[in-house]
């Protein structure tokens, strides 16, 4: 048995940020409700206790409280803004509204630091967003930390082990905000660092089992990071009962069918049904030049598609999806926990509802470097796991204008090229993303002795962080030239290679 941090939830948008900052300490921590008796707690054998930050303000009638009695457990507790002010006034301290609301990067100076600021020197950079605080202290405790506008802005009971913070410790703007959740893990509540990925999968395929029970499970397979991940999670826990669809649209790149079979119905010997459905999906975007009408076709064909092979089946009870935690709407709803609410995956928008499906999302809480990590333990490839980002309608926006099966083909072709140079020539992992896309345009050229009039294949090879903003990238001019030598070689109906040298905003990565 793993030590485990239990984190009591107020409904703070940073929660899971900081669930995974204890995962990145190795250290196992479970998100419970902010009621959560202590009774369980000290059943659940915690060895520490974080309240986390919340829309809420204490001063509110029927804000959210703790159970009282885990400030008798003797176990070790960190209050974190709403957290903090929710245990001073609960041990008797006076909490205020404050003049200013505290928002943003502020600086923490401390003289003679306390347990949790070890190894940190002052002063210390601190990213705050808090509008109440605590103005005179409960019994026990003392300032260690003070801002601009908080003479308690970290504060701790070394007795009895609390800790509070006005301040959020777990997000990148408080840059030595790990060296304090570390001090608090290993310095406080004697963590050790027994947590590793493998611990994940075996309580994630138990969850699995318990929730599932004898029941069928299906999931829509698209070959991308998330729910490739997930398949081969939910396969671990439940085998058979699993059955990922996989639907041909027409609209995928060269080879991308025979490579998802190969790899979940040959080697991972998974129940896997593919749909090909592309004269359908090519039939119902004919003519159709205006993408998001487009986009619509492609979307609402998939959940036709998709629920007809649901219904084909059999009797299912749950639909997996490889939802992530960023996927979780990022809005956060005054009074409530951002975490209830969930974009739904726009590929199968809508479909769980309709369809009376129960939702298994395994991967709810975690981020995707840890998905990643998670789906490597699994046995899953550098090459599936480090994929690039590719969109739900797929070619259906690469192809400008008329999406035609010729044209279909043509990118296809051109985009393996690039793809083969682009992991031959090592760049692949460094970028964020390269692909090719056909432009509704003919020009003059010139082959031999002989006068082309040819399609425009543009090359969009971009960087970036999150897909917010990009830019192209940098590729050395042989590389190109090669691209581009073989595209027009190697392609028929191509005699044009071009470069998009946009940068997102004001362009976008795909062209659509
Ligand atoms: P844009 O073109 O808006 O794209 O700069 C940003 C990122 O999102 C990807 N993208 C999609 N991904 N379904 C997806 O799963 C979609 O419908 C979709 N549309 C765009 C795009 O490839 C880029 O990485």
């Amino acid at each position: 048995m793993n030590q485990k941090i239990a984190v009591l939830d107020f409904g703070s948008q940073y929660t899971q940020v900081i669930a995974r900052r204890i995962r990145e300490c190795s250290v196992y921590s479970e998100i419970m409700p902010f009621d959560t008796s202590a009774k369980r707690l000290k059943e659940e054998g915690v060895c520490g206790i974080i309240l986390s930050g919340g829309p809420a303000s204490v001063l509110a009638k029927g804000s959210p409280r703790p159970d009282p009695k885990i400030f008798r457990l003797g176990i070790p507790v960190l209050g974190i803004c709403y957290g903090l002010q929710v245990m001073g006034k609960m041990l008797g301290g006076k909490v205020v509204s404050s003049k200013h609301r505290e928002y943003g990067l502020g600086e923490l100076s401390f003289k003679n630091g306390g347990e949790l600021l070890k190894g940190i020197g002052s002063p210390m950079r601190v990213w705050n967003s808090h509008g109440d605080k605590i103005e005179s202290l409960p019994d026990g405790f003392r300032a260690v930390g003070t801002t601009e506008n908080s003479a308690y802005a970290l504060i701790e009971d070394q007795k009895r082990k609390f800790y509070g913070m006005q301040f959020h410790p777990e997000v990148a703007h408080t840059p030595k905000g790990m060296q304090i959740i570390k001090n608090f893990l290993y310095g406080i509540c004697g963590c050790t660092g027994d947590w590793k990925m493998s611990d994940y999968v075996e309580r994630a395929v138990e969850k699995i089992r318990q929730t599932v029970g004898d029941k069928k499970v299906i999931l829509g397979l698209s070959g991308g990071v998330d729910s490739s991940v997930a398949a081969a999670l939910i396969h671990r826990a439940i085998g058979d009962q699993l059955t990922c669809v996989f639907v041909d649209n027409g609209l995928l790149r060269k080879g991308e069918r025979e490579g998802v079979e190969n790899l979940f119905k040959k080697n991972f010997k998974m129940r896997m049904r593919t749909v090909r459905a592309e004269a359908l999906f090519l039939g119902r975007l004919k003519g159709v030049k205006d993408p998001e009408r487009k986009r619509k076709i492609i979307g609402k064909t998939f959940v036709e598609v998709f629920d007809k092979a649901v219904k084909s089946i059999g009797k299912v009870d749950f639909l997996a999806q490889g939802t992530l935690y960023p996927d979780v709407i990022e809005s956060v709803p005054i009074g409530g926990n951002p975490a209830s609410l969930i974009k739904s995956h726009h590929n199968v928008g809508g479909l769980p509802k309709r369809m009376k499906l129960k939702l298994l999302e395994p991967l709810r809480e975690l981020f995707k470097d840890e998905v990643r990590a998670l789906g490597a333990e699994l046995g899953l490839s550098k090459e599936v796991l480090w994929r690039h980002p590719f969109p739900g309608p797929g070619l259906g926006v690469r192809v400008v204008g008329d999406i035609t099966k010729k044209r279909l083909d043509i990118l296809r072709e051109a985009d393996a090229v690039l793809m083969q140079e682009m992991r031959e020539s090592g760049l692949y992992y460094n970028l964020w993303q390269a692909f090719a896309v056909f432009l509704p345009v003919k020009t003059v050229g010139v082959m031999g002795d002989e006068r082309t009039y040819d399609n425009v294949i543009a090359l969009r090879i971009v960087e970036s962080q999150d897909a917010m903003t990009a830019d192209w990238a940098h590729i050395p001019h042989d590389i190109l030239a090669k691209i581009s030598n073989r595209i027009i070689n190697e392609v028929k109906g191509v005699n044009r290679v071009v470069l998009d040298i946009s940068s997102k905003p004001p362009a976008t990565i795909e062209w659509e």
